[in-house]
């Protein structure tokens, strides 16, 4: 379990504080999820395991960020994550990836790929994108008559083994 204090509040008395834990609750997530901008197929062509989920709460306990770490086709994905708007630029995000990488890590793999909405927060953090034609054909992202038209995801890596992966630097 992480217990993350809102950065710079932690002086106040009413500072805002989350806690990251392990969850089941996959399913409770989902509509987090879209709330929160991302898109979810029940159509997916490649088949998807969901590895390990975790969910951030705060001091009354409610859902304020969540991500998903699966497998596709062997690859670790991070297959969705999300902070709620009121707690973005605290950090929470960061924390997330940071418990997320840390377990594709622990389990063995070499990468987490993702389809960024966010490249920036994820450069920041030390993924790299990678060229199309070097990306998993796993994400639907290249078949949808959306893709560089009216959307432009990223497909990214972390951007090292994760073997020797400590973290944004
Ligand atoms: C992307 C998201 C998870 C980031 O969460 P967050 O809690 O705001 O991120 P953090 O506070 O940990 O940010 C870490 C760093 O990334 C930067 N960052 C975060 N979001 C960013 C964005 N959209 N663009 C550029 N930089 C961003 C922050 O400024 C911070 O940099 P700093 O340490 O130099 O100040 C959140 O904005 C979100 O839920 N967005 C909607 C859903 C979404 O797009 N998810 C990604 C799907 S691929």
């Amino acid at each position: 379990m992480v217990k993350v204090t809102e950065q710079g509040a932690e002086d106040r008395k009413d500072a805002p504080s989350f806690v990251i834990a392990a969850t089941e609750d996959y399913e409770g997530l989902v509509p987090f999820f879209i709330e929160n901008g991302l898109e979810f197929s029940e159509e997916d062509e490649t088949p998807t395991d969901i590895v390990k989920c975790w969910s951030a709460k705060d001091g009354r306990g409610v859902l304020v960020g969540g991500c998903v770490l699966a497998r596709r086709e062997g690859e670790f994905i991070c297959d969705g994550i999300a902070v709620s708007p009121d707690f973005r630029a605290g950090g929470l995000g960061k924390r997330l990836l940071d418990v997320l990488v840390a377990e594709a890590a622990a389990r063995g793999g070499a990468h987490v790929y993702l389809v960024a909405r966010a490249p920036k927060f994820f450069a920041k953090y030390g993924f790299v994108a990678v060229e199309r034609k070097d990306a998993p054909k796993f994400f639907e992202c290249f078949t949808c008559p959306q893709y560089v038209k009216t959307c432009f995801p990223e497909v990214m890596k972390t951007n090292r083994n994760l073997g020797s992966y400590s973290g944004r630097a």
